[in-house]
């Protein structure tokens, strides 16, 4: 078990890929922003240490938005009506992940226009800080309609026009200035296509001290994301949570402990993150899937399993959670794994899953009773596609079981 040596870049960096999924089809949103903010706060000879946290705010701004369509409204309109819930919402979470909470103040502020910032009680290192980020954030969605095309370098120089007519408006003149001076050249724009990207923040990693994150602290961090995921849909309110309750229960009656139990209960918490990909308009929708949406919905558990891999490269937390849709006769997905290869944990969070699931209102039915429920784990587990032990152990406790799923 290496659970212990993850760093909080490397987390943080790949848990920012999963919120970045949200934007579908322009996904790295977050990562242009941390890399914008970072450059102006060296410009303006920021500490490193404040360099890098605004990197790791940048990255992590937009937590609060788990649905597509507030992704849209974020990404095409410089300043809208209702932009506050994302940031209230955001702050809420950050606060609530003590590795984290430190981030909170300045992604609650981080669409409010600089002028009316001013006549807010923030603190003034956070009144920059937020400012930066909303800076970086707009400059970002200037760019995004020529993002990797050769168009960008031909409109550098308007967007760089209309922030500054934006100064001491929306945005910090000094911030206004140090942007200006560091955005007109070619590289800074070049400098944020795909690859370039990610070398970067990969470089940024190399070269700072590593910090590690204990298992409380990965805990948190899993909880956090857990929450971005399960607000996707009011059909999956607290799903990631109660599945990972229900799983570390299990665990726990399967005689697993130690680092292993607090893995399983982090792939519970997790299992569904690469859901942020799928529109909620497949997640919500009330009658069957086309086989086009189903084929969407599909690649969620590929998506998990590949995030997670990147955070949890020592570990079974990518198999134990990108497995869940797995089956004991291989007709599962994503790997089509068979038995035989299926961890107990593996299995013990399929069934969680869908224990859980059922109990829970979804577009197309209501909750399902406990009675029903356990009937339908039976078929399945007779048809030989769910563990018999897994649901048998469940079922001795029926009852502690379902309270765990919905009360
Ligand atoms: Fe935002
Ligand atoms: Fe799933
Ligand atoms: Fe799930």
């Amino acid at each position: 078990m290496k659970l212990q040596h993850i760093d909080i870049h490397s987390a943080i960096t790949a848990l920012s890929c999963a919120l970045d999924l949200v934007g579908v089809d322009e996904i790295r949103h977050g990562k242009r922003v941390a890399v914008i903010a970072r450059a102006i706060a060296q410009h303006l000879n920021w500490s490193e240490i404040e360099s890098l946290s605004i990197l790791y705010s940048g990255m992590l701004h937009d937590c609060g938005v788990s649905r597509i369509h507030e992704h849209r409204q974020i990404t095409e309109m410089l300043e809208w009506e209702g932009a506050e819930g994302h940031c209230i919402r955001g702050a809420d979470y950050l606060s609530a992940c003590p590795p984290l909470a430190h981030l909170s103040a300045e992604i609650r502020y981080h669409h409010t226009r600089w002028e009316n910032l001013l006549k807010l009680p923030v603190d003034d290192r956070i009144r920059l800080r937020a400012n930066l980020l909303f800076l970086a954030d707009r400059i970002d969605v200037l760019q995004t309609p020529f993002l990797n095309t050769g168009r960008i370098l031909i409109e550098y120089p308007a967007i760089i026009d209309r922030i500054k007519t934006l100064s001491g408006i929306l945005f910090a003149p000094e911030l206004v200035e140090a942007f200006a001076d560091i955005a007109d050249v070619e590289a800074f724009w070049l400098a944020m296509e795909p690859e370039y990207l990610d070398e970067d923040l990969q470089r940024i990693g190399s070269h700072i001290p590593t910090t590690l994150l204990d298992i409380p602290a990965l805990k948190e961090l899993a909880r956090l994301f857990s929450r971005v995921v399960d607000a996707k849909s009011p059909y999956t309110d607290e799903h990631s949570q109660r599945v990972a309750h229900i799983a570390r229960q299990l665990a726990i009656d399967f005689g697993i402990k130690g680092y292993e139990l607090e893995q399983v209960e982090i792939a519970g918490l997790l299992h569904d993150i690469g859901k942020l990909r799928v529109s909620e308009d497949i997640i919500d929708k009330p009658a069957g899937l086309t086989l086009e949406e189903r084929a969407t919905m599909h690649r969620h558990s590929y998506d998990t399993f590949r995030i997670l891999q990147r955070v949890f490269d020592d570990s079974k937390i990518p198999v134990w959670a990108g497995f869940h849709h797995e089956t004991l006769l291989g007709d599962g997905y994503p790997f089509k794994t068979e038995k035989k290869e299926l961890d107990l944990e593996c299995r013990i969070i399929a069934v969680a899953d869908i224990f859980q699931a059922l109990a829970q209102q979804r577009p197309y039915r209501h909750p399902m009773s406990l009675e029903y429920i356990l009937n339908d784990l039976q078929s399945r587990v007779a048809a030989g596609r769910l563990d018999a032990e897994v649901v048998a152990k469940l079922t001795e406790n029926a009852d502690l079981y379902f309270r765990l799923a919905v009360i």
